[in-house]
């Protein structure tokens, strides 16, 4: 590093940086948005959202991949909520209904009106993909083609044959989800990350303990950027971390931890100019699947990894459950951009109750995490 210049503080602050970085980074190119254990079978489904674009994946019933705007074509009201599985979307609001590959199948007393075609107002194609267990799906794009065997190029760039050798495997199962909702910019948390070999001696000492970290190594790629270490000899046949650990930050807000049996990905997702969503999923090596101590000792350390407690009282960290992800960051009040031409923005909450938005198939913990993180103190800091 020639010099020590940081980025203006505003990057981390301004709404309106936020709204730059959603138009210029996150609805361009792939974004990573799930895994493919939450649509292996036909009507698997999972909903989500990424700035004021809101999508629903989901897999039909021939089998094949499908994506769309999750917002019907009549009044903009949001469709699907949640995950889980649906044989057809339909909307809360006045009851058309969608097949899972998109076509309207059903316009709740319109049919017969002139001029009125339902083949017009099928939903809105979003273009997905898959690379390893990776979902991923691009918003600039609406076409259907098949991309699968030149994904890995377009969105890893020349770390795909990397990523491809470093036991990134799609036959891990997945073993869970947690989520935390973070009050910091999400660059935040994307820089700490990348600063791993800076900061874990000081700020994660028992995961330190378990890492030798002179074999620290940083390697970068156009879109990619992977860290290694490999682990303390005493650690290597009986932690969690195994004999050596991969870190690969995929730009602009993904990130793959392979380390030992275990694989997790954190995809941190923005909220507001100062907020975030972080979601981890986890993924084992399926000999461990019975090993149950095993498991709840992995995520105990990885959960410890995550959650700051607070220094002045260490004995109560604040943790605040709540009570659904989806509600909190109010995903389902805001008008997508494809319905910009609608009468209003249209708010039509959820009509399952909130416990059902949660996730069935994982077990899914929302936290709010009182972070080192907080965008207040990188405020600060950043306009040294
Ligand atoms: S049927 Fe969906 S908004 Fe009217």
């Amino acid at each position: 590093m020639a010099s020590a210049v940081t980025p203006p503080s505003g990057w981390y602050t301004d709404p309106g940086f936020l709204r730059l970085e959603l138009d210029r980074v996150f609805l361009r190119g792939w974004q990573a948005v799930g895994h493919i254990g939450q649509v292996k079978n036909p009507n698997d489904f999972f909903t989500g959202s990424l700035g004021n674009v809101e999508f629903v994946i989901c897999r039909d019933a021939n089998g094949k991949l499908q994506a769309f705007h999750n917002v019907c074509r009549h009044h903009a009201s949001l469709l699907a909520c949640g995950s889980g599985q649906k044989t057809c979307f339909q909307c809360p609001y006045h009851g058309w209904t969608y097949g899972l590959d998109g076509t309207l199948l059903k316009a709740t007393r319109i049919s017969g009106i002139k001029n009125f075609n339902k083949n017009d107002f099928g939903l809105l194609p979003i273009k997905v993909a898959t690379w390893g267990p990776f979902v991923l799906a691009r918003f600039d794009d609406s076409s259907q083609d098949t991309v699968d065997d030149v994904v890995g190029d377009e969105w890893l760039g020349s770390a795909s044959d990397l990523l491809s050798r470093s036991g990134i495997d799609t036959s891990l199962p997945h073993i869970c989800r947690r989520e935390y909702i973070i009050e910091c910019n999400w660059k935040v948390f994307c820089d700490n990350y990348l600063d791993g070999g800076y900061h874990v001696p000081y700020a994660h000492g028992a995961l330190a303990s378990g890492l030798q970290l002179q074999s620290y190594e940083t390697l970068t790629y156009e879109k990619v950027s992977v860290q290694r270490c490999e682990s303390a000899p005493e650690e290597q046949d009986i932690d969690r971390l195994g004999t050596k650990a991969t870190y690969a930050f995929v730009y602009p807000n993904f990130m793959i931890n392979r380390y030992g049996p275990w694989m997790d990905t954190n995809l941190a997702v923005p909220l507001d100019a100062t907020r975030c969503k972080v979601v981890f999923d986890y993924f084992l090596n399926e000999s461990l699947l019975d090993d149950q101590d095993f498991i709840d000792r992995s995520l105990k350390d990885s959960e410890q990894v995550q959650v700051y407690y607070h220094k002045t009282d260490r004995r109560s960290p604040r943790l605040k459950t709540l009570r659904c992800a989806r509600e909190s960051s109010g995903a389902w009040s805001r008008r997508p951009t494809a319905w910009a031409g609608t009468r209003r923005p249209w708010r039509w909450p959820c009509t399952t109750s909130t416990a059902s938005c949660t996730p069935t198939s994982v077990a899914s913990d929302t936290y709010v995490r009182r972070s080192i993180l907080c965008t207040p103190s990188v405020s600060k800091y950043k306009s040294l």
